[in-house]
């Protein structure tokens, strides 16, 4: 997958508006920032932004890093009193993420952390009219997937399923009163691509609000708000933290009335995250790019070395992913699971050690995955032990 290029949409200006950053707030507050300045990082690479964003002034004795601050309440008179809210900790991983998906970086986007990726997805759900029409993929993460559908069979939402591959039938589905395009690209685990480039702009001017899942790319892969996107979404369980140790989503948006919206449904629906768990993710993303260079380019060494496996029939790859299949060979691609060393047998992707699953073992999984398909979530050990790891399990299966 490639780095897109952001220059074809320049949406308006961002006008005055009721709604504020709470993050932007609680800075000023404290740090006596303007609530509408903001440090220029328009020249400033993403690997720099992601070591820089999300820390304290620079003063004497200042940390360095953002603390961790535990308290579910803050003394009266603040921009936050109560850590659904938000808090510090929470607010710096909100500033780095938003920095990092700041549309053309000149424009500020906002960002709000939930307590997991589902709790960020079920916040935009939230927002749909009952009975709103909602445009997805077919193949969109399992977890995704059955919430949409859930809501169908309730009557809480219309849903209409979409080849995220097929522009055309995207294109044609934006017609008809849609209220929500939910995008996910690559797709999990069948690594498709869907045109953002073309989709969400249509989107955009037929009225309709998209979303984009970016858990796959990142930002460093992907820049959706920069493509016409209204709503960034993140399971930062995976690449954004980085090392399998916690639990946190994210939305990122330029509109500030939506995320001032936003910002209420993680209120009600108590899914705050912990500030551990937000220290953790920061820390996690003052290494992403780096993380996502490397693995980007394991994944597509070992990519090449699994096309010339007489044993798989059918190799996938984008961003960080690898998708094999065994030829319809489901005792072979357990075998294959459960025979490395290296590679760990266990769900979930993302992290800095590699990770290996045959997708379909979870009842859940839509029955479109193939049996057989085995997901590879690349990690930044050295590529050649990776490989060597892996094709003695397969020729041991
Ligand atoms: C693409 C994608 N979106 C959303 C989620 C849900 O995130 P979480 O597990 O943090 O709730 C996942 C989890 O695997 C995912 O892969």
């Amino acid at each position: 997958m490639h780095e897109i290029e952001c220059s074809l949409l320049r949406p308006p200006k961002i006008t005055a508006t009721r709604a504020v950053d709470m993050g932007a707030r609680y800075r000023a507050h404290h740090y006596g920032l303007g609530m509408t300045q903001r440090p220029e990082h328009s020249a400033l690479d993403l690997s720099t932004l992601a070591v820089t964003k999300g820390r304290p002034p620079r003063e004497p004795d200042a940390p360095l890093n953002t603390p961790i601050v535990p308290a579910s309440s803050f003394i009266a008179g603040g921009p936050t009193e109560y850590a659904r809210e938000g808090g510090p900790t929470v607010f710096a991983f909100e500033e780095v993420i938003a920095a990092l998906e700041c549309a053309e970086r000149t424009r500020p986007a906002q960002a709000v952390a939930f307590s997991s990726g589902m709790a960020a997805a079920d916040a935009v759900l939230d927002l749909i009219p009952v009975g709103g029409r909602v445009v997805a993929p077919t193949t969109t993460y399992t977890g995704v997937a059955v919430r949409l559908r859930e809501l169908a069979e309730r009557g809480r939402i219309d849903l209409t399923l979409i080849d995220v591959t097929d522009t055309d039938a995207i294109l044609d589905s934006l017609t008809t009163g849609v209220h929500t395009l939910w995008m996910e690209s690559p797709t999990n685990p069948l690594l498709e691509e869907a045109d953002l480039a073309t989709c969400l702009p249509a989107a955009r001017s037929a009225g309709v609000r998209t979303v984009v899942d970016n858990t796959f790319a990142t930002p460093i892969l992907q820049r959706p708000l920069e493509l016409g996107a209204h709503v960034v979404m993140h399971s930062a369980t995976k690449s954004l933290s980085g090392h399998s140790d916690l639990l946190l989503g994210a939305l990122v948006t330029e509109d500030p009335e939506l995320a001032e919206e936003l910002r209420t449904r993680r209120i009600l629906l108590g899914a705050a995250p912990s500030a551990f768990d937000a220290y953790l993710a920061l820390r996690g993303i003052r290494t992403l790019a780096l993380r996502i260079q490397r693995a980007e380019s394991s994944a597509q060494f070992l990519a090449d070395k699994l096309r010339s496996e007489p044993a798989i029939s059918r190799v996938r790859q984008a961003g960080t992913m690898v998708s094999i299949e065994f030829g319809g060979d489901v005792a072979r691609a357990d075998r294959v699971c459960h025979g490395t060393r290296l590679w760990a047998h266990a769900t979930s992707l993302g992290g800095v050690e590699s990770l290996l699953e045959r997708r379909r073992r979870w009842p859940l999984e839509a029955e479109h995955v193939p049996d057989d398909l085995v997901r590879l979530s690349v990690g930044i050990e050295d590529p050649s032990d990776l490989w060597a790891d892996l094709a003695h399990a397969i020729a041991a299966a």
